[in-house]
């Protein structure tokens, strides 16, 4: 077996995943490497022979293979069935598994930064119905989430989303933003708005109780202005650095068979990386 894993991509040179598996492959004496490889659309094919093959224990997926790969694979769980998209793979006695990890990065990274938080069930509110809002409403209603208030920019691609997810997903108008804040446990942006070099998400908090939990999937800045005006209001805040680094430990356990730990140290890491930019 392959001690080799990668993420695949197109493009594929912004992906810090190589830093965080790298770190672990250290930490646990693994003698592998974790590497970028860029793949375009007409060759996945390929690159799923060379992993049937063993080349690679496994591998991430991101942009734009993630809906791809679940249809090459023989084997999705249920998560990755749910979400529509994968971004692990691994071989497994001659089987190729994906799965979505991004739901269970998510979970991970509120009960690490703000455990308890979802004893209270109830409603919360989602921003954005891209591909990583389909993550996010797959975990909240496993979570138990009674109501899930959903609003987008665009108006259908928020029915679309909701029409698949049940109906415990309600849509609302995007322009309703600000008063949809006043009933929610958790407010979650899944927008690129916030992100360096994105205009800010424009919204007023001063609805929200003061037991809300506010986080942003946008991890770059750290404190994106969303988390600043929830800090600002008083409101506890986790931000999204953690999803990225919970996501990747169970595609590194299946891979090398070690459960690794999201610690101090690696997200100290990412940070210096983001600094850098
Ligand atoms: P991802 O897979 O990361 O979720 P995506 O599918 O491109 O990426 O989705 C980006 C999300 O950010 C969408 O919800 C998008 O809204 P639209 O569906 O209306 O495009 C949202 N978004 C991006 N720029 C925006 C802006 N300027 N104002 C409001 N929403 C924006």
């Amino acid at each position: 077996m392959s001690t080799n894993a990668c993420v695949i991509g197109w493009p594929i040179k912004h992906s810090r995943s190589p830093l965080i598996h790298n770190h672990w492959l250290e930490q646990h004496g693994i003698g592998g490497r974790y590497t970028r490889e860029a793949v375009e659309p007409e060759t996945l094919d390929a690159f799923v022979a060379r992993l049937r093959d063993g080349q690679f224990a496994g591998c991430n997926v991101t942009v734009p293979h993630k809906e791809t790969v679940l249809a090459l694979a023989d084997e999705a769980d249920a998560a990755a069935r749910a979400i529509g998209a994968a971004n692990t793979l691994w071989m497994e006695s001659g089987v190729l598994h994906a799965s979505n990890t991004d739901a269970y990065g998510f979970l991970a990274n509120l009960d690490d930064g703000a455990p308890g938080w979802d004893s209270a069930g109830g409603s919360a509110f989602v921003l954005g119905a891209g591909g990583a809002a389909r993550a996010i409403l797959h975990a909240l209603l496993e979570r138990g989430f009674d109501t899930v208030h959903l609003a987008n920019r665009t108006r259908s691609r928020a029915e679309e989303l909701a029409a698949q997810s049940g109906p415990k997903v309600c849509v609302a108008d995007w322009s309703d933003r600000n008063a949809l804040c006043e009933g929610a446990g958790l407010i979650v942006n899944t927008t690129s708005l916030g992100m360096a070099g994105s205009p800010r998400l424009d919204i007023d908090l001063a609805a929200a109780k003061p037991e809300t939990l506010v986080t942003d999937l946008v991890y770059a800045p750290l404190v994106t202005p969303l988390l600043e005006q929830a800090k600002a209001k008083g409101l506890a805040t986790v931000d999204g650095l953690g999803m990225l680094l919970h996501q990747a430990v169970p595609g590194f356990e299946k891979w090398f068979g070690v459960r690794p730990a999201v610690t101090q140290e690696l997200r100290a890491l990412i940070v210096a990386d983001l600094e850098q930019e």
